[in-house]
This record gives structure tokens, C-alpha cells and sequence, in this order.
């Protein structure tokens, strides 16, 4: 009998990947494939990627060179890259880490099984790699229905098998930017996107390319499964968008929001904890009411502010002020005592000034978060800061401005 194939799956990045690469584990193990928690270990090797920053994708390259000795010891062994790199890097990883044998991009994971057969199938007689490549078309230089077309919606239901139970996928805990939220006891929450994609365009920010448009999943989709979830004995979930809170899904004369799916979701027998990440600074009032009536909501928002600056977010192509934001956490505190608030910022953003820099000290004063993730800013060629903003402000002042907010954070939290 032949025996199963092993994979290792690495997860860089958000909650995206995180439950990306849950799906990625889930398809593997109904091939007939056994996950294994060590590289070495494995048949195949998959990084799920981030290009949020640069590090970020430092850290898969020097990866992918390291594991030269795993090719070597095992030259029928399958190395792919997916994630948010695949879809940004595409050809160029081949150049860059000649080892890869594939290249998926995030909005093409259904192809994960298929991108494998192929990879083994296709190996060149040398052994050498086939260097296959499947991602979404570029959403700058293609019609918008092509492109969302090209950007796949992949929800199979999971089945929690005694082979892949959920939460075994290893991050690293170094890059890793999910933002922790009050887990209450026992079980961390099963993941359950929303809404795919991103249409914000923050300037810094390089999603909205490599995830492409934002789409709105169906509600009766959702509610399947959570429903599916909930009769295999899951009871906390985390609903996740990059901006949850723009979720929208119209069908004829009905519009669902957010809201509405919390309200729903509260009404599945077994579910007992729901909560949401990350929203925009875009707090509407129903959102908050139901966060207060629905006893099985988390009274907790995940809500980057990223700079207390009007100029800096008007440069960042954030589309609200510094005073917006504070009014937005008076009214969650006022609409929900005893809320909880956490928050991203970013540090050293083109052209943020000393003076720049202490609003957002102040803010982070004002607000009282539970907890803020602090991080200096990245360049990222293709976004619009790159195109129009120099990357002024010198290493040692961003990491200066990380400290001093990371030191502030810890006084008012
Ligand atoms: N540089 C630094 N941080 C960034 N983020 C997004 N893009 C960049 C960038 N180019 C941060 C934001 C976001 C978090 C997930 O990552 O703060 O909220
Ligand atoms: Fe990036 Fe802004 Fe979209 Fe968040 S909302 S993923 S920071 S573009």
C-alpha cells in the first residue's frame, strides 16, 4: 500500500491566512495526505505568505534558500508558495528562490490539490522544478468583472476530522499581525470569513491588490457554515473581513449588513461567542447596538487608527479625522460600558513629523486601548504611497517612535 503523502504548511501574516491555510490543511488531508509539524518531516512544503511589510517577505526568502537541504535530501519533494507574496512576487520567486516548484496566489487556493498533481507530474527529468504559476489577474490592468472573476470565493465546509482538527497550523510567531481579542476560557474560535478583499486603498497598503476586490459573501452561506460549525460542536467564532465592517450583500430589495449577520448568527443552537476583526473606523450605530443587545457578542472592536495625525491619514488616504476617531470611541464606551478597544498604528509614515508623531501619542493617551499593535511603516512598491511619497523618515526615528508608543500604550492601556 502506498503511503500517504506528508505536508508541512508555514503561516505568515493576519487571520486571512490564518484560516487560508486551515482550508489549504483541510483540502490536503481529504486527498488523503497526513500533516506534519516539522518541514524536514514533509513531502511538500507550503509558506502562506505576507507581504504586508518587507520583513515579512525577507523571512520566506531566506526560508525558501534554507530548505536547499531538504531538496537536496529530497529531490522528489514539492515546495510551493501561496499567500498574499505569490500573488504580489509571481515570476520573480522562481528567480529569487529557484527551488519553488509552484506559485498560488490567495484568490486561486481551490487549485491547491491540482497545483500539486501537476508539480509532481510535470517534474522536468533532471528532477528540477517545474515552476508552475496560478494567480488572479492584476486588478490595475484588466476589466473589474475579469478580475473579480479571477479572485475565487473557496468556503468549503470543514470537516473536522480527527486528521486535521483545526488549530494545529503553526504561525510564526514573529510576523504574525492577528490581533488578540478576549478569547474567554477553552477553545479558541474557528475563523469564518465574511467579506474577501479589500476596497479601502489606504495608501501604505498593498491588500487590496493581492486580494483583490472586495466581495461580500452570501448570508445564507455564512449561516450554513456556522450552522455546519456548530453541529460538529464549535461554539466561539470570529467572523473576519479585512474591513468587517463594510460587509454588504444586496439581493433584490433586501440589503444585509453586519449587523444583521450577528443577529442571525446569535440564533444558531450552539454558537456562543461570536466576535469580528478588523474593523474600519466607520462605526455606525446599528453595529453598536447590536454589539450591545446580543449577550453572545464579544463588547470588544478591533478598530486600527493607524495615525492621530489629520494630515497623515489624509496622506495614508484614510478617510476619516483624528477627532472622528475620538468621537467613535466615546460613543462605543458610552454605547457599552465596559467595551474593550485595541487598535494598529502605523510609525514613521512619509513625511510624519515630531509634532505628527505626538498626536498620535495623544490619541493613544485619549483612547485607553486594551492594547495597540505598533509597527513602522514599510514601503511597498505598486501602493500609492510608493508612487507619490518619499520614505523619509530615517530607521533609527521610526524604531525611536515604536518604542516610545509601544511605552505609552503600555501606561494608558
Ligand atoms: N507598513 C507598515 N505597516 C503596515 N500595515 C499595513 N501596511 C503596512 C505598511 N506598508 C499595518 C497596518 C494594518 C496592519 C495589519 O498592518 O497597521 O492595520
Ligand atoms: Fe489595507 Fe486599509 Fe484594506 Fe486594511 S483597510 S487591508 S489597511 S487597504
Amino acid at each position: 500500500m502506498a503511503t500517504s503523502k506528508k505536508f508541512y504548511i508555514e503561516t505568515l501574516g493576519c487571520q486571512m491566512n490564518v484560516l487560508d491555510s486551515e482550508l489549504a490543511a483541510a483540502a490536503l488531508v481529504q486527498a488523503g495526505m497526513l500533516a506534519v509539524d516539522r518541514a524536514y518531516d514533509a513531502d511538500i512544503v507550503l509558506f502562506n505568505t505576507c507581504s504586508v511589510r518587507k520583513h515579512a517577505e525577507d523571512k520566506v526568502y531566506s526560508a525558501l534558500g534554507r530548505l536547499k537541504d531538504w531538496k537536496k535530501t529530497n529531490p522528489g519533494g514539492i515546495l510551493g508558495v501561496m499567500g498574499c507574496m505569490a500573488q504580489k512576487e509571481q515570476k520573480l520567486i522562481f528567480q529569487l528562490a529557484p527551488n519553488v516548484d509552484f506559485v498560488l496566489g490567495p484568490g486561486r487556493l481551490d487549485s491547491l490539490v491540482e497545483m500539486i498533481d501537476q508539480a509532481e507530474t510535470g517534474r522536468k527529468p533532471d528532477r528540477s522544478s517545474s515552476r508552475l504559476i496560478c494567480v488572479s489577474l492584476d486588478r490595475t490592468a484588466h476589466r473589474h468583472t475579469d478580475v473579480l472573476d479571477s479572485f475565487r470565493q473557496h468556503n468549503p465546509d470543514r470537516v473536522l476530522s480527527p486528521g486535521m482538527p483545526l488549530d494545529t497550523v503553526p504561525l510564526d510567531t514573529d510576523t504574525v499581525c492577528v490581533p488578540d481579542r478576549p478569547s474567554g476560557h477553552g477553545e479558541s474560535p474557528t475563523l469564518v470569513r465574511i467579506t474577501f478583499g479589500c476596497d479601502q486603498f489606504c495608501s501604505y497598503c498593498i491588500v487590496p491588490f493581492v486580494r483583490g476586490p472586495e466581495q461580500s459573501r452570501p448570508p445564507k452561506d455564512i449561516f450554513g457554515e456556522v450552522q455546519h460549525l456548530a453541529r460538529q460542536g464549535i461554539s466561539k467564532i470570529t467572523l473576519i473581513g479585512q474591513a468587517v465592517n463594510s460587509y454588504q450583500h444586496t439581493d433584490g430589495e433586501k440589503q444585509t449588513h453586519l449587523a444583521d449577520l450577528l443577529y442571525y448568527i446569535s440564533d444558531i443552537a450552539g454558537i456562543e461567542q461570536i466576535d469580528f476583526v478588523t474593523n474600519y473606523p466607520r462605526i455606525g450605530d446599528d453595529l453598536l447596538k447590536a454589539v450591545r443587545d446580543l449577550p453572545k457578542v464579544l463588547k470588544h472592536f478591533h478598530v486600527p487608527a493607524q495615525s492621530g495625525s489629520d494630515t497623515v491619514l489624509k496622506r495614508m488616504n484614510r478617510h476619516y479625522t483624528a477627532a472622528y476617531y475620538r468621537e467613535m470611541v466615546d460613543r462605543i464606551y458610552g454605547t457599552i460600558p465596559g467595551s474593550t478597544i485595541t487598535s494598529d498604528f502605523i510609525v514613521g509614515f512619509c513625511g510624519e513629523t515630531d509634532a505628527d508623531f505626538e498626536q498620535t501619542v495623544d490619541l493613544v493617551k485619549y483612547c485607553k486601548f486594551r492594547n495597540s499593535f505598533i509597527f513602522k511603516y514599510s514601503e511597498r512598491a505598486g501602493t500609492k504611497a510608493a508612487e507619490l511619497y518619499a520614505d523619509d523618515v530615517p530607521d533609527d526615528v521610526k524604531r525611536e517612535r515604536n518604542n516610545r508608543l509601544l511605552a505609552v500604550q503600555k501606561e494608558s492601556g
